[in-house]
């Protein structure tokens, strides 16, 4: 099927989820959903369903707030899989049922132990069961980039004649390199006739840094699906970054011809919610996303860029939603102008957080004398971030120095207002702090890496701390921002601790029927 819409099938929730230590829970993939939504994203992939009832019930959320996107459940070509992924769907307006068998040979012969003659039987028979549930069924050849091309046609005319809407190449070891992509694409468009009627997708991983690469050079070639994740997150070196893509298409207009549907000024925004939600950092120097991207350092660029923006600068930061780094608002600011700022970057706060940033905001504009972008953008991700509970901070102190045992005392006070104290000493004052603050929660909590850096500039910046925790056998992330870094530090691990806890009553409760 030629056209020039390319459709953008968002698998953050899915296989973004697969980056170590990125679990979120139902209500961020919600959050997330919803952001994807008014991005314009045509599919969302929302999970797994047979993984866990956790997957299970995202899927069906999803399914249920999401309005205009197809939302897409995985499944393998087990009958078991296929219903499960149907019964989560049910809610969903456009359902695609996701249904994917590995075929390339290292796969076929020491995973699947299965010949190449039971591997088409048994993508035929999957896809027919699916397409008999559902009218939009795509199938992903695992390891399509390692499998012999003759056979990949086999399996494309195997899936498309049982029913198959879309058939996705997966590179799912970021193996291929760009013109060996883009040709086996061509090969199998020219040699499977039933493309006519149908969508050729591609799924790449970063493993070589060449996701995006192998992308484009497979839309060059006629695929009108490609599969990506916001900051590109996702198993090991993460999938083909969604804004990237998008991006090269539109700037590069003139090469490519082809549109998406994607709202790209909400880019920014949607890749912040999605970093501070999985705890992800974005890297400074990340294309169209990162804090530098439009950033220009050398006198020359600057000196250029002040005469014409397109001396140095091939996209508007505008574009992608980036405000820049200017001054914005100041200790006078008032309550609708703070209003506006959030509503121009697409947070969405309840009056009661609204009430609560808007605190936060005075103070820190009192104390600090220049606020920057950066600086209010971390201050609404560390209201959003701590405004969950179970735990908050009353206060916190360390005491250290040479000679001194380091030791640390917390205050904290759970959601039903109960407070609790605690101390400790440490190697160190932040590990103190974060003795006190298992004690006090009762979770235990083990440092795996610990990151502070500055949000903006000054003496009088504010510090984000990012920590990588391991709780309960599983990696956990946690970020939080403030002036001051005990306290910063503090708030990154209760926010890890939080948002276990908050996993855990959430598995209870699906586990008891109660959502
Ligand atoms: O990388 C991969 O092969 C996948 C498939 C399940 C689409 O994620
Ligand atoms: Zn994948």
């Amino acid at each position: 099927m030629n056209s020039s819409m390319v459709t953008i099938f968002d698998t953050t929730l899915r296989d973004g989820e697969q980056s170590p230590g990125a679990s979120m829970t139902v209500e961020e993939k919600v959050a997330i959903a919803r952001a994807l939504e008014d991005l314009g994203v045509n599919v969302i992939e929302a999970g797994f369903p047979i993984a866990s009832d956790g997957d299970f019930e995202a899927v069906r959320r999803v399914a249920a707030h999401v309005k205009t996107c197809t939302v897409a459940a995985l499944a393998r070509c087990h009958e078991k899989d296929i219903e499960r992924a149907l019964q989560a769907l049910a809610p969903a307006k456009n359902p695609r049922l996701h249904v994917f068998l590995a075929t390339s040979p290292i796969h076929r012969e020491h995973k699947l132990k299965m010949s190449r003659n039971e591997v088409i039987d048994r993508i035929g028979h999957a896809v027919r069961l699916a397409y008999s549930y559902c009218d939009d069924v795509e199938f992903s050849a695992e390891d399509a980039a390692r499998t012999e091309p003759d056979f990949l046609v086999q399996v494309a005319h195997t899936a498309l004649e049982a029913g198959a809407r879309t058939f996705n190449v997966p590179d799912t070891v970021g193996y291929t390199t760009p013109d060996q992509f883009g040709d086996l694409v061509c090969r199998l468009i020219a040699e499977t006739p039933a493309f006519a009627q149908a969508v050729l997708s591609v799924h790449c991983h970063n493993d070589l840094g060449l996701a995006v690469a192998n992308s484009l050079a497979a839309v060059q070639a006629g695929a009108r699906q490609v599969e990506c994740t916001i900051n590109g997150i996702g198993e090991r070196a993460g999938n083909c970054a969604l804004e990237e893509i998008v991006m090269a298409l539109k700037t590069r207009h003139d090469l490519f011809h082809l549109d998406t549907s994607i709202h790209t000024p909400k880019i920014f925004a949607t890749s912040q919610l999605v970093s501070r939600i999985t705890g992800l950092h974005v890297q400074r120097n990340k294309a169209i996303v990162g804090q530098n991207a439009f950033a220009h350092e050398a006198g020359i660029h600057q000196h250029g860029v002040l005469q014409c923006q397109e001396t140095y600068e091939i996209m508007k930061p505008e574009d992608v939603g980036v405000q820049g780094n200017q001054l914005v608002l100041g200790k006078h600011s008032g309550r609708h102008a703070f209003r506006k700022w959030l509503d121009d970057r697409g947070f969405e706060l309840t009056d009661e957080r609204f009430e609560q940033a808007f605190k936060r905001f005075k103070t820190l504009a009192d104390k600090k004398k220049n606020l920057f972008e950066a600086d209010l953008i971390a201050l609404v991700e560390g209201e959003l971030q701590t405004a969950d509970g179970p735990w908050t901070i009353v206060s916190a102190h360390t005491s250290a120095g040479t000679g001194v045992t380091p030791s640390a005392s917390v205050c904290l006070v759970d959601e039903s207002g109960v407070q609790v104290e605690e101390a400790a000493c440490g190697d160190g004052p932040i590990d103190a702090l974060f003795k006190a603050i298992e004690r006090a929660t009762g979770v235990r909590a083990l440092l795996k890496s610990y990151e502070i850096r500055s949000v903006s500039g000054g003496r009088d910046a504010q510090g984000e701390v990012a920590v990588e925790v391991e709780c309960q056998g599983r990696i956990h992330r946690g970020r939080a921002y403030s002036t001051d870094i005990v306290e910063g530090s503090g708030q990154a691990l209760l926010h890890v601790i939080n948002r276990v806890l908050r996993a855990a009553d959430q598995q209870a409760a699906v586990a008891t029927g109660q959502v």
